[in-house]
């Protein structure tokens, strides 16, 4: 029997708004994300806007990627703005530590970053350097970006051609202090963070969104501590003058860290211990909510995912340190789950970045020369664009949910997740199990729902990828699954795929 999942949605009960800023990238100076990805330089043979791709920039555009954080990542904490900015051939060099070891030359800096967020339409979200810089180069860095009028960074970026201020409202301070950021402890990063924060000043209308660099994984003691410090010894103050989000960072693999497994030849066993630590996700989000909860009840500060994403084996041949990886359509239902787990979170979940973009780990395109391709994450993104923004709509089981055990774990095979914007309901689902069909039975309530369409990405195998030589591989076709009977929508799923479907509400 096909295995199938029952559920209600109430669609005259929309609950918190889902974020666009949930749909956010990430791209770091690691490997061939910002140089080959990104930049290419205005000599370039690939055809490029003052230097970045075309290519990039015109398949970025139409999935509305809502932020893009940088310069990192490991490298923010090394990075010394000031070293990238003026006529690049001045520029100063420096050794990428943490990736690969490289030269870095430094030819794409600030303003090479604003030209290519304008160009995306995304807004910027620009982490500054606390492991190894220092308060007064966060000070002027936000100074630089943002103060209008005549101040030293505003001439400074003035001279170096760009008069007017920037629009930049998220702000990261540190990245993972824990590890690469400075092997801190939570009770050295905290008053490092407070002092980050105080100066990085409101210079424009719009204030500064801060981001506190947060935990890895479940060390819900980390974000405990952030919050205490967010919370106390400002006196009169508004904590959230200080911190107006928490991080924290999480990343999906089959292996162990040492061996984390091949991002196109897997087990059926690793797929599925993939799928099982992918909804994780879930429980590491309603763990480090609940900790905030307890300091600030009514959700004021935000949480925010700044990396996640599957993180495998390089391609064979590849740079180890440039973390170069195929994605399949395995990667393509990873993204599935976490967007369900970020829907379900709404209401404090406030920001997530996938890592990373271009090139490197769960990646959106692949680069080759003037050749580029898109990955079935992309496609995922895309399909749930429709959600950016929406109000999220609670999907209640009925009866037993269909799952299998994975590592001692009950795993749910159905993935879903609902919303509801202008008049119209979005249904997403996914079909995690490669070898099975399924079923999703909405019951649907309070409204009456119109027409139904939708699209599947789904492939023959669930390693299936795309290449140059076969771009389209995995790529979104017209679903012919769904079933609109009175208040009742049945989808049919077939194995591996990812549905979108749209409601018109009458
Ligand atoms: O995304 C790759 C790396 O993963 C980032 O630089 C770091 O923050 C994390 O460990």
């Amino acid at each position: 029997m096909t295995p199938s999942l029952s559920a209600v949605v109430d669609l005259d009960v929309p609950g918190p708004v889902i974020s666009r800023h949930l749909y956010g990238h990430f791209a770091e100076h690691l490997g061939r994300c910002i140089y080959g990805g990104f930049w290419v330089g205005e000599d370039s043979d690939v055809p490029n806007e003052g230097g970045i791709r075309r290519d990039v920039v015109e398949s970025l555009r139409a999935i509305r990627i809502p932020n893009l954080r940088w310069p990192g990542g490991c490298f923010a904490d090394e990075y010394h703005w000031q070293d990238g900015i003026g006529p690049r051939e001045q520029r100063p060099r420096m050794v990428n530590t943490h990736w690969g070891d490289v030269e870095e030359n430094n030819h794409f800096g600030t303003h090479e970053f604003m030209a290519l967020c304008e160009l995306l339409e995304t807004e910027p979200y620009i982490s500054a350097n606390v492991g190894s810089g220092s308060v007064k180069e966060t000070s002027d860095w936000v100074e630089y970006l943002t103060r209008a009028g005549d101040s030293p960074m505003a001439r400074l970026r003035g001279q170096n051609g760009h008069p007017e201020p920037w629009d930049v409202r998220f702000f990261g301070i540190g990245n993972e202090p824990w590890g690469c950021g400075g092997n801190l402890r939570a009770e050295q990063f905290a008053p490092l963070a407070r002092q980050h924060a105080t100066y990085a000043r409101n210079h424009g209308e719009r204030p500064l969104y801060r981001i506190a660099a947060g935990a890895a994984d479940g060390d819900y003691h980390w974000t405990e501590t952030l919050m205490k410090q967010v919370t106390t010894g400002l006196g009169d103050r508004n904590p959230r003058e200080l911190f107006q989000a928490i991080s924290f960072h999480y990343y999906t693999m089959s292996g162990a860290w040492s061996d984390k497994g091949s991002a196109t030849e897997f087990s059926r066993d690793e797929y599925w211990t993939t799928v099982r630590r992918a909804q994780h996700v879930r429980e590491l989000i309603a763990g480090h909510a609940a900790v905030m909860d307890a300091y600030d009840p009514t959700k004021k500060i935000g949480l925010a995912l700044d990396e996640w994403g599957t993180w495998w084996n390089v391609e064979p041949g590849t740079n180890p340190g440039f973390l170069y990886q195929q994605n399949t359509m395995r990667d393509a239902l990873v993204a599935a789950v976490h967007f369900d787990a970020f829907h379900d979170h709404a209401d404090r979940l406030r920001l997530a970045n996938i890592a990373q973009t271009v090139n490197v780990l769960q990646a959106m395109v692949l680069t080759d020369g003037t050749r580029m391709v898109l990955t079935p994450t992309y496609h995922a993104f895309e399909m749930s664009s429709a959600h950016h923004d929406a109000r999220a709509l609670r999907v209640h089981p009925v009866g037993a949910v269909p799952t299998r055990e994975v590592d001692g774990v009950e795993v749910p095979t159905v993935s879903t997740t609902a919303s509801t914007t202008d008049g119209r309901v979005t249904v997403s689902a996914a079909n995690l199990d490669p070898d099975a069909p399924a079923t999703l039975e909405l019951g649907l309530r309070g409204c009456r729902a119109g027409d139904a369409h939708g699209r599947v990405l789904v492939a023959d195998d669930v390693a299936a990828h795309n290449t140059a030589a076969a771009p389209d591989v995995v790529a979104p076709q017209e679903y012919d699954g769904a079933r609109l009977d009175g208040g009742r929508l049945t989808l049919d799923l077939p194995p591996a795929a990812f549905v979108t479907v749209s409601l018109g509400l009458a």
